[in-house]
């Protein structure tokens, strides 16, 4: 499950988000639906609302933003490695801050600093695939849930079908690279983004992922429009 040819791009990935943090928020608004997807994968966990919720690579706080939604009275803890990413993320989220609601650590999500059954629930948008072993990154969000807790990943993944892989290939050296490069002067993230999803996990080696290591009731669902063929929310209950 280690995929090493990305590896040191991988190690290089938070220094690399500290170069685009501050134009992040605006990329991502170009990208038609990036909140609007976060909201549905987070509505998809069917949370009671008073979870204590881990945002696993939270960045700039799209998908804390998401979680807090559906969390009127319960208590979000974001992380993220990225120091800039956390220093955007914190400046909007001052309020909840303050009054407790929310907290951001920076932390490897590799190497997580928190006592074992801690959580009732985690949210990983665009996380699972910055990891430098998937199968190792699941096993540390395994224990850090409580039992019944529940794991989203929100993520690009392609399956394992030409059509779909040349739709990305297309999407992303044809639009996102050239755009998001010319709105942040820093073409390098992007570029591991469209490499990093050709070589990540399918849907379905997702799935497996999560039940292989001790997931049940796994759900895979995509999204809406033209994210339709390349982007999920998998959805898996720890076992009790
Ligand atoms: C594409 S951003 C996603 C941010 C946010 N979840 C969202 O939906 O907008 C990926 C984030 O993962 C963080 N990241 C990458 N590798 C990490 C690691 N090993 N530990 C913690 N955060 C990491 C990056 O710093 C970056 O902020």
């Amino acid at each position: 499950m280690t995929s090493t040819p990305l590896i040191l791009n991988k190690v290089l990935v938070p220094k690399e988000f500290n170069k685009v943090a501050s134009s992040y928020d605006f990329a991502t608004k170009m990208s038609q639906g990036y909140q609007d997807d976060l909201d549905t994968s987070a509505q998809r966990m069917e949370l009671k609302g008073n979870e204590k919720l881990l945002d696993l690579c939270c960045g700039t706080g799209k998908s804390t933003l998401a979680c807090l939604k559906q969390l009127p009275n319960g208590y979000i803890i974001g992380v993220d490695n990225s120091e800039g990413m956390l220093k955007e993320a914190k400046h909007k989220f001052a309020e909840e801050i303050n009054s407790g609601k929310i907290c951001f650590l920076l932390q490897d999500a590799m190497n997580l600093d928190f006592p074992d059954n801690s959580f009732d629930a985690v949210f990983m948008a665009y996380g699972l695939r910055n990891m430098p072993d998937y199968q190792e990154s699941i096993r540390g969000i395994y224990r850090i849930l409580k039992p019944n807790g529940k794991l989203c990943i929100h993520d690009y993944s392609l399956s394992k079908n030409i059509f779909t892989k040349a739709y990305w290939f297309i999407l992303g050296y044809g639009f996102i690279v050239p755009l998001c490069t010319f709105l942040s002067r820093s073409s390098k993230i992007y570029t591991y983004l469209i490499k990093s999803v050709l070589t990540f996990l399918s849907p379905n080696e997702i799935k497996f992922l999560l039940i292989n290591n001790g997931f049940e009731s796994v759900l895979v669902q995509s999204h809406a429009s033209w994210r339709k063929p390349i982007l999920y929310s998998i959805i898996g209950t720890k076992r009790t």
